[in-house]
């Protein structure tokens, strides 16, 4: 069966030969293992260039940034798999990853897209940034709707990360035009949605590493692969000391049934 386009039948990433490998148009054993720095590799490996200073530093920030907070959701579901399954590291951490939602840690996707939709509306209409954004604040607010990259359970008087990072961006002169729609949105946010909304972490890092030039399309790398990062460490730690299964008591401790008892439907039969 042929299904979609046939057409570009090519692969720009890498290649290899009995001899040797490629990558990017470089030799893997003779001109990047232990030459380029990790996050250089990753910028090559992705846009097919080698990043600059400013945006090594940037991409380093954002890492390091949203590598880890702790236990947070997709992080004990890692464990709690690890601990129901010690003999599979890559299913605990695909359980971990898999929890990088749009709700927490995986949501600089939606909020880098959700920029860049702003600034369409700015640069194909011709329209006022500030204008666009309040359109869209409201909006948001009358369908009920999240404000992508705003608000956070723990930092609600503001995301330290997020702050980190865009006081980065600034002094590496990479702060443009996504940076400047976040911010004239975080100014609007709370009298149109009537509540606090800082700019969190994962409404920074899409704008710090789109302005330092990281295609959109590629962002949910970012903390992908900052969180495998993290993940590692948790898992490690559940090997040696397991909090697994404690979690999980916990949980169901913390949960009361309220479904139909068994001798109700006896009575109803
Ligand atoms: C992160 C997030 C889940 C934290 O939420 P929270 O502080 O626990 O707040 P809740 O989801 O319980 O919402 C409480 C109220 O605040 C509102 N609110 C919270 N964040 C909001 C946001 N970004 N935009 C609009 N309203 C928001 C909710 O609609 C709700 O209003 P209601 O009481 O009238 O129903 C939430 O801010 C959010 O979804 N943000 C957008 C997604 C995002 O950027 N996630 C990354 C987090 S690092």
């Amino acid at each position: 069966m042929r299904i979609g386009k046939q057409d570009q039948a090519f692969t720009a990433i890498a290649t290899s030969d009995a001899d040797s490998i490629t990558v990017r148009g470089y030799d893997l054993c003779n001109e990047l293992i232990g030459q380029i720095d990790f996050t250089d590799y990753f910028w090559l490996l992705v846009t097919g260039d080698k990043p600059g200073d400013v945006q090594r530093r940037m991409m380093n920030a954002c890492l390091v940034a949203i590598a880890e907070h702790g236990l947070v959701p997709s992080v004990q579901a890692a464990r709690m798999t690890l601990a129901a399954g010690p003999e599979a590291w890559q299913g605990a951490m695909s359980a971990g990853l898999l929890g990088m939602g749009s709700v927490v840690a995986g949501s600089s996707e939606i909020a880098g897209r959700y920029l860049g939709e702003l600034l369409e509306r700015v640069e194909e209409d011709g329209r006022d940034l500030e204008q666009v954004i309040i359109e869209s604040l409201e909006a948001l607010k009358g369908q009920r709707k999240k404000v992508p990259g705003l608000g956070h359970p723990q930092h609600s008087g503001g995301d330290p990360r997020a702050d980190k990072l865009l006081e980065i961006c600034d002094g590496l002169g990479l702060s443009g035009k996504y940076v400047n729609t976040l911010r004239v949105l975080a100014s609007h946010a709370p009298r149109i949605i009537g509540r606090a909304l800082p700019i969190n972490v994962s409404g920074a890092i899409p704008a710090v590493i789109l302005d330092a030039g990281w295609p959109l399309d590629a962002i949910k790398a970012v903390p992908l692969l900052a969180r495998a990062a993290g993940l590692s460490a948790h898992l490690f730690e559940e090997s040696q000391r397991p909090i697994g299964f404690i979690m999980s008591h916990k949980a169901d401790q913390a949960i009361a049934y309220d479904g139909v008892t068994s001798s109700a439907n006896k009575k109803s039969a």
